[in-house]
């Protein structure tokens, strides 16, 4: 990872490919602090407040996510040092950091514009317009799903239910509610993350983001639930055909038909006998 700064922009430049890294791998540790590395600086800064964060809880490993948060909020997402110092503190492997924040899309894996755009793709807001919603900034932004502008300001993703199906369609912004959004609403909000009067902070950038932190296509063994996911970088839900890849594997082999059927009677039989009324 390189530790060189942009004079300009005080951001220092992503890894450098050929280093001595590769790609997500840490060379950071407990015991060396690297004389000039951004990240060993930052560590050392942020330790009382990991320890005290940590204290608060009876199992050290509860920290963990509190701390990726924490690792966030100044790196702008989590790098692989930021991995292996979490994994550190709380005890756990780096296995196990990595796969808690796999699963939120609130925790970035990868660096990401200053502004985190991410729009409700599911029911509520489907059924209240989101798609032209989401067809109309991915125009107005000039990207996909999981992009970030040429300029590393805005990052654009489509999510799963944010939980505010009352105002739909909405997003959020750098984990900020945006409500009931039309095609102006849209609009106003890019012309003001722009022009840098956004009511909303920008997140911290501490690596200038590459077009896209989607993740590459797995293709080694998995479970039969992650076997041939044609897109892991769709999170579930209504826009995700994972779950139809995963039930058609399940139902249409016979070894899984005689396992589920073994298993049906096994509950079954588990079952007690409902009165009359309906009720155990
Ligand atoms: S469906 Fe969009 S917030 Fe629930």
């Amino acid at each position: 990872m390189s530790t060189q700064t942009d004079a300009a922009t005080g951001v220092h430049p992503g890894p450098v490919s050929g280093s001595a890294l590769a790609d997500g791998q840490s060379g950071w540790s407990p015991h060396v602090q690297r004389a000039g590395n951004p990240f060993d600086k930052l560590h050392a800064s942020l330790v009382p407040e990991i320890e005290r964060i940590i204290a608060q809880y009876e199992d050290r490993r509860s920290g963990l996510i509190p701390l990726a948060h924490l690792f966030q909020e100044h790196e702008g997402y989590l790098s692989p040092n930021a991995v292996a110092a979490i994994a550190y503190h709380v005890h756990e492997s780096l296995a196990t950091v990595e796969s808690t924040i796999s699963f939120y899309t609130l925790l970035f894996r990868k660096p990401v514009g200053k502004y985190m755009i991410q729009v409700c793709r599911n029911l509520s807001c489907l059924l209240n317009g989101a798609e032209d919603i989401m067809a109309y900034a991915r125009r107005q932004l000039g990207i996909g799903h999981l992009e970030t502008t040429d300029d590393g300001l805005i990052s654009y993703e489509e999510v799963e239910c944010l939980a505010a199906c009352d105002r739909a369609p909405c997003a959020q912004v750098n984990l900020e509610f945006v409500y009931d959004l039309t095609r102006e609403s849209v609009d106003a909000m890019i012309a003001a993350i722009r022009a840098g009067t956004y009511e909303i902070k920008p997140l911290a950038q501490t690596v200038k983001p590459g077009r896209t932190w989607k993740v590459e296509q797995d293709t080694g063994r998995k479970s039969a639930g992650g076997m041939n996911v044609s897109d892991p970088n769709n999170a579930g839900g209504i826009g995700d055909a994972s779950g139809i890849v995963m039930f058609d594997l399940i139902v249409g082999k016979a070894k899984y038909e005689t396992r589920s059927t073994e298993r049906l009677v096994h509950e079954t039989q588990l079952r007690p006998e409902l009165s009359e009324n309906g009720h155990h």
